[in-house]
């Protein structure tokens, strides 16, 4: 196998002839190991004993580094070469010529749709918009200045009981009813969690205009009337595109991981949404947004990059575990960046962080350990020109992240490798000791 092969190639070039030979020095035994699809199975390691009751060899790998925890046909990416493909289908194409919901039916259902599946996905999609009336007594229960994701995985989480039907994960047809439901039903609560944060009255989906025309009515809408902007709304939507899946990320992770306990979909997407409001996740262009803020003019710039440089807190927006070049995504935000731009005027803060970028791609510190702008850089920026508060782009984030939340979830339920996600520790605690009483303890 050579370095130039992508992971696919490599994969079928891979055969049950590759193998891995490893000598314990413990012992002076050798094994052999098959190794497919560029990987060899943490559990064969477990034959790897220097007793009878040795419990075998495992992995030590904190935070997943270099552990594949699925196979998965949904996400390909080539972190060193910028490459970000749906179920094989560029992202730059997608982003160019598909809708959200064409995407959302690649992503979960498995291929493009043609046009009656699409006509039938959107109107299945179309029906389930609304939310049952008590959700918005649980909004209510909010104090007013509640993060909008803490409301938004709590209301998530809150629609399981609504459907209990949707415990029985075993069935194709009922797994299909809540995608839908979620897809549905996720950008009317994320516009209710911003009306709650507003002190605005509710305003209901209008199942007339189509997914993102619809989300943007719900959340500006003022006395039933909104003009929409056909250019903003498109951005928008391309943002969503861009976010819909990244393989196997923290977020998605979640999903999968609290999945694999067969709990309901709504749980554990609802799980998702709390591994993405983490600042080191879709908390990012939050983040992005308030360092630009503490920055403030250009002349700040190279302090603030010093600052960086000697650990002083991290460049938001910048580095991610995959990508050690340019965040493909990146590119076409910056892309749509200029179109809002052109429409909203100029965003001040936009001269800074190219300022920013500029700086930090020439700085050696950020050479070095190839850090480029990631997806949140410049996503935040855009959100603001449209309206939308800082502490809300997140919730924009999880919309647009749930059909690869679900076409995950669906794989993880599908695939027969997986049990319930439960990993091995290293145990460095105290070995066996009595109980102390009180008048004992020191
Ligand atoms: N600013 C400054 N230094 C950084 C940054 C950054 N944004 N990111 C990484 N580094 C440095 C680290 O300090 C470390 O340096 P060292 O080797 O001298 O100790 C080196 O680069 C490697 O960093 P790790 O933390 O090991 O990289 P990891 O892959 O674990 O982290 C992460 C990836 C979390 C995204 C990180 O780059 C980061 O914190 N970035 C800022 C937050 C951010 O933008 N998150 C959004 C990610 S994209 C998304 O979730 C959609």
């Amino acid at each position: 196998m050579t370095d130039t092969l992508t992971m696919p190639e490599r994969a079928s070039k891979a055969t049950v002839t590759d193998s891995l030979s490893v000598t314990d020095n413990r012992t002076g035994k050798t094994y052999e190991f098959p190794v497919s699809e560029g990987t060899i199975k943490a559990t064969d390691l477990r034959k790897i004993k220097t007793s009878d009751d040795d419990f075998g060899l495992m992995t030590y790998d904190p935070a997943y580094m270099n552990t594949a925890s699925c196979r998965s046909a949904i996400t390909y990416i080539d972190g060193d070469k910028g490459i970000l493909r749906y179920r094989g289908y560029p992202i730059d194409q997608l982003a160019e010529k598909a809708s959200f919901l064409e995407v959302a039916y690649l992503l979960t259902e498995g291929e493009l749709p043609n046009a009656a599946q699409l006509d039938k996905w959107t109107e299945d999609i179309r029906y389930h918009t609304y939310v049952h009336t008590n959700i918005i007594k649980f909004l209510e229960g909010f104090r007013y200045d509640a993060h909008p994701m803490g409301m938004l995985l709590g209301v998530v989480g809150a629609l399981s009981t609504f459907y209990p039907d949707a415990k029985h994960i075993e069935d194709p047809a009922n797994r299909y009813v809540q995608r839908v439901r979620l897809l549905a039903k996720l950008p009317t609560l994320a516009a209710f969690v911003f009306r709650h944060s507003r002190g605005l009255p509710y305003e209901f989906p209008r199942n007339d205009l189509d997914y993102v025309g619809n989300y943007v009515n719900m959340m500006f809408s003022i006395g039933g009337k909104h003009e929409p902007n056909k250019v903003l709304q498109r951005a928008l939507e391309i943002l969503l595109i861009l976010h819909a899946d990244h393989e196997q990320n923290c977020s998605t992770s979640a999903v999968r991981a609290v999945g694999s306990s067969h709990v309901d979909p709504f749980s554990a997407v609802s799980a998702g949404i709390a591994a993405l409001y983490g600042p080191l996740h879709g908390g990012a262009n939050e983040a992005v947004l308030q360092m630009l803020d503490e920055i403030g003019s250009k002349k700040n710039i190279p302090a603030f990059i010093e600052k960086v440089k000697s650990g002083e807190g991290r460049l938001m927006g910048f580095g991610h575990r995959v990508y050690k070049s340019y965040d493909p995504r990146a590119k076409l935000i910056k892309q749509t960046a200029d179109q809002v731009f052109a429409e909203t005027g100029m965003n001040p803060k936009l001269e800074v962080a190219l300022e920013l970028e500029r700086i930090a791609l020439e700085d050696e510190y950020f050479i070095k350990r190839k850090l480029y702008p990631n997806v949140d850089f410049y996503s935040g920026l855009i959100y603001q020109a449209m309206g939308y508060p800082t502490d809300y782009f997140t919730v924009l984030f999880a919309v647009g992240r749930l059909p690869g939340w679900l076409a995950q979830w669906e794989e993880m339920l599908m695939d027969k490798d997986q049990k319930i996600a439960r990993p091995r520790q290293i145990f460095i605690g105290k070995d066996e000791r009595n109980f102390v009483p009180m008048n004992k303890r020191a």
